[in-house]
């Protein structure tokens, strides 16, 4: 069973929803943009109806992903592979080639049934800087930063804080293109859509 569980996460993980809902429209987010199929992206690109869907559908990948596959595995190691094999997929899709998004939302949907605290004040900080800024890569650095931190305050398990400080260095690696951007001021500020000055 809990082979069944780590096959099917990442399966699940590897449903590129952006990319779906954007090819309804007539984008391709693989050739627009950041490239990205995440809901940045997606905004970006395919507009508000089609980033918000994105966004909603990723966070429940990972949130329901995980809350539905957690009966099939009973260690908890097992169920922070079983978190963790849903935000590979998205990264590296069984679908696309093992290319893929960022799995920001992803990873906030799957961490919310995890460590829920600790990834609502990372989102907090993830708010207040995309706020300040208007970039959302600078807001998803920051979580990633913010969230292995704030970790050990309510999870104990030394494994699962291991694991988070990997999944911080995850994400803060998948946005190695927009730390260059953002170093030589490139990085583009969100829009909810591609009419919209940047
Ligand atoms: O969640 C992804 C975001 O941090 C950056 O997206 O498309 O600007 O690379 P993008």
């Amino acid at each position: 069973m809990t082979l069944l569980a780590f096959v099917l996460a990442y399966l699940l993980g590897s449903v590129p929803f952006g990319l779906l809902f954007a090819r309804a429209v007539g984008v391709d987010l693989l050739r627009c943009g950041s490239g990205n199929i995440g809901t940045t992206n997606a905004f970006r690109c395919a507009g508000p109806v089609v980033g918000t869907l994105t966004l909603v559908f990723d966070v429940l990948k990972g949130l329901a992903g995980v809350f539905l596959l957690a009966p099939l595995v009973h260690a908890p190691w097992a169920l922070y592979a079983t978190g963790l094999l849903i935000i590979l997929g998205h990264t590296k899709s069984a679908f696309l080639r093992f290319r893929g998004g960022k799995a920001i939302a992803t990873s906030f949907g799957v961490l919310l049934y995890l460590n829920p605290w600790a990834i609502l004040l990372a989102a907090a900080a993830f708010a207040a800087v995309v706020a300040r800024t208007r970039t959302v890569s600078l807001g998803s650095i920051t979580a990633g930063v913010v969230y292995p931190l704030l970790t050990p305050f309510f999870r104990h398990d030394p494994l699962f804080i291991l694991l988070s400080y990997a999944l911080g260095a995850y994400a803060i690696w998948l946005h190695r293109e927009n730390i260059r951007r953002l170093l030589a001021g490139e990085e583009p500020k969100f829009t909810f859509g591609p009419r919209r000055d940047r």
